[in-house]
């Protein structure tokens, strides 16, 4: 029987800003907590475990295969995550409109379907080793999103091509997209992390809590393929 909730762990922060972490397969709500720490000092980190189970290991949506998905399973997964953060947002007074998925592998990909589902839900993303998750029938409206991506140029499980076909989805959709090729496999890399840290800072201003006054779109950043 499905969990009427995520699992989660939530982590208060200074500003009004948000990191969703989200855990690649086998992994838990524990697992980012320090990435999210690093990528940001100060935002609150809100990190769900994967409700699926694939040979004991938590996943966010189930799969046929390596890369094959489920894909009308990776539907319902991808609304239940957004009305978890929906949720969220009320529970743990979270800023709706300053919410930053980062993922990783499995967890990249339900954010990349987050972000083509339910564009509502993230003013921006950053995308460790992702591939396309599904192409959606009617494209949705992110002309003030951004997306960073960080792919391995020897990644055995996502291929470079994989990479830059999420991104051409993306950007058709109208999303700020940045590419890193980082010389690494699946696994990540201390470099990436900083560069994408760097992103993030240069997202816009983050504001004090209780400042509440709208924050102005997030500033482009250089878009590199
Ligand atoms: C997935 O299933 O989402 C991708 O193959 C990445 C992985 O989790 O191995």
């Amino acid at each position: 029987m499905r969990q009427p909730d995520f699992v989660h762990e939530f982590v208060p922060g200074s500003s009004n800003r948000t990191l969703l972490l989200l855990h690649g397969t086998g992994g838990n709500e524990h697992d980012l907590i320090p990435l999210g720490r690093e990528l940001d000092p100060n935002a609150a980190l809100l990190s769900p475990r994967g409700q699926i189970l694939e040979n004991g290991m938590p996943r966010f949506f189930r799969r046929l295969a390596e890369g094959v998905f489920d894909v009308e399973d990776l539907k319902q997964r991808t609304n239940e995550l957004a009305d978890f953060v929906i949720n969220a947002t009320e529970r743990y007074e979270i800023d709706m409109k300053n919410i930053i998925a980062v993922g990783y592998s499995n967890g990249a990909n339900i954010a990349a379907s987050m972000l083509l589902l339910r564009p509502e839900i993230l003013h921006a993303a950053v995308l460790f080793r992702a591939m396309v998750p599904l192409v959606p029938e009617t494209l949705p409206d992110l002309s003030s999103v951004s997306v960073w991506m960080g792919a391995g140029n020897q990644d055995p499980i996502i291929p470079t091509s994989e990479t830059q076909r999420l991104a051409q989805l993306l950007r058709r959709a109208g999303a700020d997209v940045t590419i890193r090729f980082a010389n690494a496999n699946h696994g990540l890399t201390n470099a990436e992390v900083e560069t994408a840290k760097h992103w993030i800072e240069e997202l816009g201003p983050q504001v004090s809590k209780n400042f509440g006054y709208r924050l102005p779109k997030a500033l482009s950043s250089e878009s590199v393929t």
